[in-house]
């Protein structure tokens, strides 16, 4: 464990379905190869994936953490965590979606800070709602993946969200352009995108990441990352994102955090 305390990074996006669950999912894979321990909050509070997706109990979630801490009945992080294999927790999301309602942003910084000291690194999905939840995840973290598709839709509030960025000094983020979703949609060439958005593509994901059939892995509970067929047949992409993954814990390159809301 990383004496420092563990770097928060936040997977984010203007758009729905662009691929931030695969990706923390992805990373949190790359990380537990590096031995790194990891902990995967899924803040997707509606309709969150991560437990799903990794066939983890997700009976204890962020509601119970909220609820328990606003009656005095916390005691640890650990008794709501769920393990995936030895480097890899998940903190799900709440089983009933009406509960993500109840869950104030006041508790981010405490779910935050009682996990810290346990991890290596903390990898917070989000959704691509801009609640007071997700802007005070994005405040609390030590680098956002800000997630874009070929899309014009996704590329004009893209455009958007940058000012934001810009506006209230944010700096610590990457831009990643996700081309292994949907690898029909090329309207807008590299140039056309970043002239829309006004910022540079830090990373991308490149078409060959495509997986026809991706969906059995999320049924056999599998990471793809973890997984040695696809660690053989997609090398040059998990390479690209093992480095995006180091990039990440890299301190000198990151900047401090900054306010969002
Ligand atoms: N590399 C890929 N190859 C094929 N399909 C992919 C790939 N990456 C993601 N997908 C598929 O695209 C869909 C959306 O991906 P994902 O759930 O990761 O996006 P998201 O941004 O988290 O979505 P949401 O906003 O709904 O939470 C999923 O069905 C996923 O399986
Ligand atoms: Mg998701």
């Amino acid at each position: 464990m990383d004496k420092h305390g563990a770097k928060i990074v936040s997977v984010f996006s203007c758009k729905g379905g662009v691929g931030k669950t695969t990706t923390v999912l992805n990373l949190a894979g790359i990380y537990s190869l590096m031995e790194k321990k990891v902990l995967i909050i899924d803040m997707d509070l509606n309709s969150g994936g991560i437990a799903v997706s990794l066939g983890v109990d997700a009976t204890k979630s962020i509601f119970n953490v909220v609820d328990d801490m606003s009656n005095n009945r916390f005691n640890t992080i650990s008794n709501y965590i769920a393990n995936y294999n030895e480097n890899i927790d998940v903190l799900a999301a709440p089983k009933d979606p009406r509960d993500a309602f109840k869950i104030d942003s006041k508790y981010i910084d405490l779910i935050i800070s009682t996990a810290i000291y346990k991890y290596d690194v903390i990898l917070i999905d989000t959704t691509h709602i801009l609640s007071p939840i997700t802007l005070k995840v994005l405040d609390k973290s030590d680098s956002t993946l800000f997630m874009i598709t070929n899309d014009p839709v996704d590329l004009k509030n893209a455009r958007s969200m940058i000012a934001i960025f810009e506006d209230t000094e944010k700096k610590n983020y990457k831009v990643v352009f996700n081309q292994s979703k949907d690898t029909g949609k090329d309207y807008f060439t590299l140039f056309d995108i970043k002239t829309i958005i006004k910022h540079n593509i830090d990373y991308t994901i490149d078409r060959s990441f495509y997986i026809k059939d991706i969906d059995k892995y999320v049924i056999d509970k599998e990471i793809l990352t973890l997984n040695k067929h696809i660690r053989l047949i997609k090398k040059g992409d998990v390479t690209r994102l093992t480095k995006i993954a180091i990039a990440l814990l890299d301190k000198k390159k990151n900047n401090t955090r900054s306010e969002v809301a």
